[in-house]
Protein backbone atom coordinates (compact mmCIF):
# COMPACT_ATOMS: atom_id res chain seq x y z
CA UNK A 1 0.00 0.00 0.00
CA UNK A 2 1.50 3.21 -0.77
CA UNK A 3 1.91 5.82 1.62
CA UNK A 4 0.22 9.24 1.85
CA UNK A 5 3.29 11.67 1.81
CA UNK A 6 2.01 14.40 1.75
CA UNK A 7 2.77 17.82 4.51
CA UNK A 8 0.07 19.34 6.03
CA UNK A 9 1.41 23.44 6.89
CA UNK A 10 -0.16 25.34 8.82
CA UNK A 11 -0.06 29.20 8.59
CA UNK A 12 1.33 31.23 11.62
CA UNK A 13 -0.16 34.06 13.27
CA UNK A 14 1.99 37.21 12.99
CA UNK A 15 1.43 40.72 14.96
CA UNK A 16 2.90 44.01 13.14
CA UNK A 17 2.01 47.13 13.17
CA UNK A 18 -1.28 49.12 11.70
CA UNK A 19 -1.36 50.51 8.65
CA UNK A 20 -3.77 52.73 7.16
CA UNK A 21 -4.68 50.08 4.18
CA UNK A 22 -5.31 48.03 6.53
CA UNK A 23 -8.90 49.73 7.74
CA UNK A 24 -10.90 48.30 5.80
CA UNK A 25 -10.53 45.15 7.09
CA UNK A 26 -10.71 46.55 10.12
CA UNK A 27 -13.22 48.57 9.93
CA UNK A 28 -15.45 45.66 9.08
CA UNK A 29 -14.35 43.87 12.44
CA UNK A 30 -15.18 47.15 13.99
CA UNK A 31 -18.27 47.56 12.56
CA UNK A 32 -19.38 44.02 13.83
CA UNK A 33 -17.80 44.44 17.24
CA UNK A 34 -19.24 47.26 18.93
CA UNK A 35 -22.92 49.35 19.74
CA UNK A 36 -20.87 52.79 18.87
CA UNK A 37 -18.12 51.73 16.34
CA UNK A 38 -15.34 54.31 15.82
CA UNK A 39 -15.55 55.47 12.58
CA UNK A 40 -12.75 55.64 9.91
CA UNK A 41 -11.51 59.01 10.87
CA UNK A 42 -10.92 57.97 14.32
CA UNK A 43 -8.77 55.41 12.92
CA UNK A 44 -6.72 57.90 11.11
CA UNK A 45 -6.27 60.37 13.43
CA UNK A 46 -4.82 57.10 15.89
CA UNK A 47 -2.62 55.89 13.68
CA UNK A 48 -1.20 59.17 12.79
CA UNK A 49 -0.73 59.96 16.67
CA UNK A 50 2.72 60.11 17.88
CA UNK A 51 1.98 58.55 21.01
CA UNK A 52 -0.24 55.38 19.70
CA UNK A 53 1.18 52.08 19.46
CA UNK A 54 -1.46 50.12 16.94
CA UNK A 55 -1.28 46.35 16.22
CA UNK A 56 -2.81 43.83 14.05
CA UNK A 57 -2.79 40.09 14.08
CA UNK A 58 -3.21 38.87 10.87
CA UNK A 59 -3.10 34.88 9.15
CA UNK A 60 -2.55 34.75 5.14
CA UNK A 61 -2.60 38.32 5.18
CA UNK A 62 -6.50 38.31 6.74
CA UNK A 63 -6.80 40.43 9.78
CA UNK A 64 -7.78 38.92 12.47
CA UNK A 65 -8.10 41.23 15.05
CA UNK A 66 -6.32 44.66 16.36
CA UNK A 67 -5.60 46.55 19.39
CA UNK A 68 -4.62 50.09 19.68
CA UNK A 69 -3.18 52.17 22.46
CA UNK A 70 -2.00 55.30 23.80
CA UNK A 71 0.96 55.80 25.74
CA UNK A 72 2.49 58.76 27.90
CA UNK A 73 5.98 58.22 30.09
CA UNK A 74 5.42 55.55 32.47
CA UNK A 75 1.35 54.70 31.23
CA UNK A 76 -0.63 53.04 29.04
CA UNK A 77 -4.30 53.22 28.22
CA UNK A 78 -5.72 50.53 25.71
CA UNK A 79 -8.22 52.46 23.42
CA UNK A 80 -9.87 49.86 21.09
CA UNK A 81 -9.11 45.70 21.30
CA UNK A 82 -11.69 43.45 18.94
CA UNK A 83 -11.42 39.89 17.35
CA UNK A 84 -13.31 39.43 13.91
CA UNK A 85 -16.56 37.44 14.83
CA UNK A 86 -15.56 34.08 13.56
CA UNK A 87 -12.27 33.77 14.83
CA UNK A 88 -13.30 34.55 18.63
CA UNK A 89 -12.06 32.39 21.48
CA UNK A 90 -8.71 31.00 19.74
CA UNK A 91 -6.59 33.03 21.95
CA UNK A 92 -6.10 36.11 19.39
CA UNK A 93 -7.16 38.53 21.58
CA UNK A 94 -4.61 37.41 24.36
CA UNK A 95 -1.97 36.71 22.12
CA UNK A 96 -2.20 40.44 20.90
CA UNK A 97 -2.33 41.68 24.58
CA UNK A 98 0.42 39.53 25.48
CA UNK A 99 2.81 40.82 23.07
CA UNK A 100 1.43 44.45 23.73
CA UNK A 101 2.34 44.29 27.43
CA UNK A 102 5.89 42.93 26.72
CA UNK A 103 6.79 45.19 23.89
CA UNK A 104 5.89 47.75 26.50
CA UNK A 105 7.59 46.51 29.43
CA UNK A 106 10.94 47.46 27.33
CA UNK A 107 9.61 50.90 26.77
CA UNK A 108 9.53 50.69 31.12
CA UNK A 109 5.88 51.43 30.83
CA UNK A 110 4.29 49.62 34.32
CA UNK A 111 0.90 50.89 34.30
CA UNK A 112 -2.07 49.80 31.79
CA UNK A 113 -5.25 51.37 31.89
CA UNK A 114 -8.72 50.90 29.92
CA UNK A 115 -12.05 51.23 29.88
CA UNK A 116 -14.91 48.29 29.40
CA UNK A 117 -18.38 48.48 29.56
CA UNK A 118 -19.88 47.02 32.67
CA UNK A 119 -22.16 44.19 30.90
CA UNK A 120 -19.47 43.04 28.40
CA UNK A 121 -18.12 39.93 30.49
CA UNK A 122 -16.30 38.27 27.92
CA UNK A 123 -13.87 41.33 27.81
CA UNK A 124 -13.65 41.89 31.37
CA UNK A 125 -12.74 37.82 32.00
CA UNK A 126 -9.57 38.31 29.24
CA UNK A 127 -8.55 41.40 31.08
CA UNK A 128 -8.55 39.54 34.67
CA UNK A 129 -7.13 36.76 33.11
CA UNK A 130 -3.82 39.04 32.15
CA UNK A 131 -3.73 40.68 35.78
CA UNK A 132 -6.25 43.67 35.00
CA UNK A 133 -8.38 44.51 38.40
CA UNK A 134 -11.27 46.60 38.54
CA UNK A 135 -10.14 50.06 40.23
CA UNK A 136 -13.21 52.50 39.65
CA UNK A 137 -16.61 53.45 37.80
CA UNK A 138 -17.08 55.85 35.05
CA UNK A 139 -20.49 56.78 35.55
CA UNK A 140 -22.71 56.59 32.04
CA UNK A 141 -19.45 56.83 30.34
CA UNK A 142 -21.07 55.10 26.92
CA UNK A 143 -23.53 58.00 26.58
CA UNK A 144 -25.30 56.24 23.80
CA UNK A 145 -26.53 53.36 26.40
CA UNK A 146 -25.94 55.38 29.51
CA UNK A 147 -24.20 52.12 30.39
CA UNK A 148 -21.16 52.74 33.23
CA UNK A 149 -17.57 52.14 31.89
CA UNK A 150 -15.56 49.60 34.49
CA UNK A 151 -12.03 51.28 34.74
CA UNK A 152 -9.12 48.33 35.04
CA UNK A 153 -5.50 48.78 35.66
CA UNK A 154 -2.38 46.66 35.34
CA UNK A 155 -0.02 47.49 37.41
CA UNK A 156 3.91 45.81 36.70
CA UNK A 157 5.62 46.42 39.53
CA UNK A 158 3.42 45.94 42.73
C1 LIG B 1 -13.28 40.46 23.97
C2 LIG B 1 -12.59 39.87 22.73
C3 LIG B 1 -11.54 40.88 22.23
C4 LIG B 1 -11.91 38.56 23.11
O1 LIG B 1 -11.19 38.08 21.98
P1 LIG B 1 -10.82 36.53 21.82
O2 LIG B 1 -9.75 36.41 20.79
O3 LIG B 1 -12.04 35.74 21.62
O4 LIG B 1 -10.22 36.22 23.27
P2 LIG B 1 -9.32 34.96 23.67
O5 LIG B 1 -9.64 33.79 22.80
O6 LIG B 1 -7.89 35.40 23.72
O7 LIG B 1 -9.87 34.66 25.13
C5 LIG B 1 -9.12 34.99 26.27
C6 LIG B 1 -10.01 34.97 27.50
O8 LIG B 1 -11.05 35.91 27.39
C7 LIG B 1 -12.23 35.40 28.05
N1 LIG B 1 -13.27 35.20 27.03
C8 LIG B 1 -13.19 35.57 25.73
N2 LIG B 1 -14.34 35.25 25.07
C9 LIG B 1 -15.15 34.68 25.99
C10 LIG B 1 -16.47 34.13 25.95
N3 LIG B 1 -17.19 34.12 24.79
N4 LIG B 1 -17.00 33.66 27.08
C11 LIG B 1 -16.32 33.66 28.22
N5 LIG B 1 -15.04 34.15 28.34
C12 LIG B 1 -14.48 34.66 27.24
C13 LIG B 1 -11.82 34.10 28.69
O9 LIG B 1 -11.30 34.39 29.98
C14 LIG B 1 -10.69 33.67 27.77
O10 LIG B 1 -9.79 32.82 28.41
P3 LIG B 1 -9.99 31.22 28.36
O11 LIG B 1 -10.04 30.89 26.91
O12 LIG B 1 -8.80 30.70 29.07
O13 LIG B 1 -11.29 30.96 29.03
C15 LIG B 1 -13.62 39.57 21.59
O14 LIG B 1 -14.68 38.81 22.14
C16 LIG B 1 -14.21 40.80 20.92
O15 LIG B 1 -13.63 41.32 19.96
N6 LIG B 1 -15.35 41.28 21.45
C17 LIG B 1 -16.02 42.48 20.90
C18 LIG B 1 -15.20 43.72 21.12
C19 LIG B 1 -14.87 43.94 22.58
O16 LIG B 1 -15.68 43.70 23.48
N7 LIG B 1 -13.65 44.45 22.82
C20 LIG B 1 -13.18 44.78 24.15
C21 LIG B 1 -13.64 46.17 24.47
S1 LIG B 1 -13.14 46.68 26.09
Amino acid sequence: MERDNAVTTYAEDIIREMREDDLIDILEIENRSFISPWMRRTFEETIESPISTNSVIEINSEILGYIMLYSVEDEAHIMNLAVHPDYRGRGYASKLITRTVSCFVGKNVSEFFLEVREGNINAQRLYTKFGFKGIGKRKRYYTETNEDALLMKLSLHQ
